[in-house]
């Protein structure tokens, strides 16, 4: 049965060790020299909330590796008729595919459904909590620009309480032995979480601390309705128009230009993010290494 990825906490920092070697291999090869894992195999891709970044990296990671991937359009699918996720999911095993990426807003529901199918379920984010793809790709990312560091100090500033990319980053940058921050309004300070972070009160200094400062939109998706018009204002003061010298500006996008980061941050030479897009094709290409157990033929 193929390998599921459903959260961030279930990879250790031997699978993570090894998921940013895949990596770093696959870049360095022309892509037409990437060994083609997945020929002959499909791949459903789900995505019942909005994606660019997530959903056409995994469309294109799995065409590279010579898979076939499909995407099941959930407003002309059967579960426009009711069909639940879980049917859906069986359909298409019954119909041969391998895997299904999906993205969907209520947490637990993959953790639940995965023993049911004999399909390996990979998680593209999920509610607040979980988006290890992305968190993935970033580690990737940071590996490039600090590839001697032993523990980075990455501060998260916003609406971290919202947000899967803090979560599923933090969980796993922490666990990869760097010091987390957030600087967020205190109505969006997360609760409980699987990893220690420190607070910031003040933007200044949360940046004066941090090696790389990682902003987030707001997730004005998930705000209750009433909350819009104030939550929006409290976020206002933390929007980042420059960073210290010597530091770096990631952000997992979409970005809103003047809005939590400034237009002229998104495209300075400070700025990770374009690199984060363009690692998160390989980084999901070294997952299905990973998943298929494929280790000897990139060694
Ligand atoms: N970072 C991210 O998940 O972007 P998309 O919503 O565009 O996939």
């Amino acid at each position: 049965m193929p390998g599921s990825l459903l959260s961030t906490e279930q990879l250790t920092r031997q699978d993570i060790t090894k998921i940013v070697h895949f990596f770093q291999k696959i870049k360095k090869l022309p892509e037409g020299e990437v060994p083609r894992i997945l020929t002959n195999y499909w791949v459903a891709l789900i995505f019942l909330e909005a994606s660019t970044r997530t959903r056409i990296s995994f469309y294109r990671a799995v065409k590279l590796l010579g898979g076939e991937p499909v995407d099941l359009f959930p407003e002309s699918s059967s579960l426009k008729k009711g069909e639940t996720l879980l049917d859906t999911l069986k359909t298409l095993e019954a119909e041969g595919f391998l895997y299904a990426v999906i993205r969907l807003s209520e947490e637990g529901v993959l953790q639940k459904i995965q023993p049911e199918v004999r399909l390996g379920i990979i998680n593209a984010g999920e509610g607040k909590i979980q988006h290890p793809t992305q968190a993935i790709g970033d580690w990737c990312t940071l590996k490039e620009v600090f590839p001697e560091e032993k523990s980075l100090n990455i501060c998260f500033i916003g609406d971290t309480v919202s947000s899967r990319v803090f979560h599923s980053c933090g969980s796993l940058f922490s666990r990869m032995g760097c010091l987390v921050g957030i600087c967020s309004p205190s109505e969006l300070e997360p609760g409980r979480t699987t990893f220690p972070y420190l607070k910031f009160a003040y933007v200044q200094e949360s940046m004066r601390w941090a090696d790389v400062i990682y902003i987030l939109r707001p997730q004005v998706e998930r705000w209750k309705e009433e909350d819009r018009e104030k939550f929006l204002s409290l976020t206002r003061a933390f929007q980042i128009h420059s960073i210290p010298e010597g530091k770096w500006v990631m952000h997992a996008g979409p970005f809103l230009r003047d809005v939590e980061i400034a237009s002229s941050l998104v495209d300075s030479p400070q700025s990770l993010i374009a690199q984060q897009v363009k690692n998160g094709l390989y980084a999901r290409m070294a997952l299905f290494f990973w998943l298929q157990g494929k280790d000897e033929i990139l060694d």
